[in-house]
């Protein structure tokens, strides 16, 4: 079960962004319609979550964290539009609704996937977080650029895109996995920790691991729901990873190996969580819903 800060975060950020978009031009409408459209029709808002659930930990006011989170959520936003073109995953559904591509067209959904990831930078640049130094708005904007790119989300779609039809080490698997879905995951805890002006190195590095290790179990299961869950409840088509050949955790090392990679992944996260010397419950809890969860 989700923990109960879960939707309490998400119900923040569910606002966060319906102002956000209300604030944006509508000159050019099909275009507003299609990013409001993918941006605000459910989701689970993890990384939103990370941002507004470790900021807290580190005593960053909520206030402080929303352009963070929403941020990293328009982000992601766009990877799953591009994700969902028929150039890439060529998906119909997402979150129980047709794709961007399918409600809108082709090239909206291109755009809007582009004018969603600008609207990330534009968000967190934004001056509406006085207290933060100049400075660590700077490295905001750096960790989540480094996240999103070429050396993160993008390669890892590229080299997602890449393997279709071949054979894989697990080392590239795991490569593949950490900065397609990793990265973007490491960004939201590293966001929430530059949005305090703490010094502490020690701590930075931990929850990185953490979400190094949060991020690979989380897209291990999805890998497992695309088998295991059906489309209803998944709300995206199950089986999409089997149709396109894609190499996944189970079909290297069959379902079960990929279930115990996820348990092991798990506990890897809970001991590095163990090394903070903060209150980490609420994260303990998060993590464990990340590899429980059934869509
Ligand atoms: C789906 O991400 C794509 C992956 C990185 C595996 P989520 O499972 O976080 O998607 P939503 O936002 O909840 O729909
Ligand atoms: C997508 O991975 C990861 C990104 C969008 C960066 P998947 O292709 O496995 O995601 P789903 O299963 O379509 O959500
Ligand atoms: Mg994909
Ligand atoms: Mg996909
Ligand atoms: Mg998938």
């Amino acid at each position: 079960m989700a923990p109960n800060s879960l939707i309490l975060y998400q119900q923040r950020i569910e606002q966060q962004l319906q102002v956000l978009m209300a604030a944006q031009s509508q000159t050019a409408a099909r275009l507003h319609q299609a990013m409001s459209y993918s941006l605000t029709n459910g989701g689970k808002r993890i990384r939103p979550f990370l941002v507004y659930a470790c900021g807290s930990m580190l005593k960053v006011n909520l206030l402080a964290l929303d352009s963070a989170a929403c941020a990293i959520e328009c982000l992601h936003s766009y990877s799953l539009i591009h994700d969902d073109l028929p150039a890439m995953d060529n998906d119909d559904l997402r979150r129980g609704k047709p794709t961007c591509h399918k409600a809108f067209d082709e090239a909206t959904a291109i755009l809007a996937g582009d004018a969603l990831q600008a609207l990330a930078f534009s968000v967190l640049s934004k001056n509406d977080c006085q207290a933060l130094s100049a400075e660590r708005r700077l490295k905001r904007l750096h960790v989540l650029a480094n996240a999103s790119g070429i050396a993160g989300m993008c390669a890892g779609q590229a080299i997602d895109l890449a393997q279709s039809n071949q054979h894989m080490e697990l080392a590239t698997l795991e490569q593949m996995h950490r900065l397609k879905t990793g990265a973007l995951i490491e960004c939201a805890v590293q966001l929430a920790y530059f949005s305090s002006e703490l010094e502490c190195p020690a701590t930075l590095e931990g929850l990185t691991q953490f979400a190094s290790a949060l991020g690979l179990a989380f897209q291990v299961q999805d890998d497992i729901l695309d088998i295991e869950s059906d489309t209803t409840v998944l709300g995206k088509p199950q089986g999409s990873d089997c149709k396109s050949n894609k190499l996944t955790y189970p079909a290297l090392l069959g379902l079960e190996g990929a279930k115990a990679k996820a348990h092991q992944l798990y506990h890897d996260a809970l001991a590095e969580l163990a090394k903070l010397p903060y209150n980490t419950d609420e994260l303990k809890a998060f993590a464990h819903y990340i590899i429980a969860r059934k869509f």
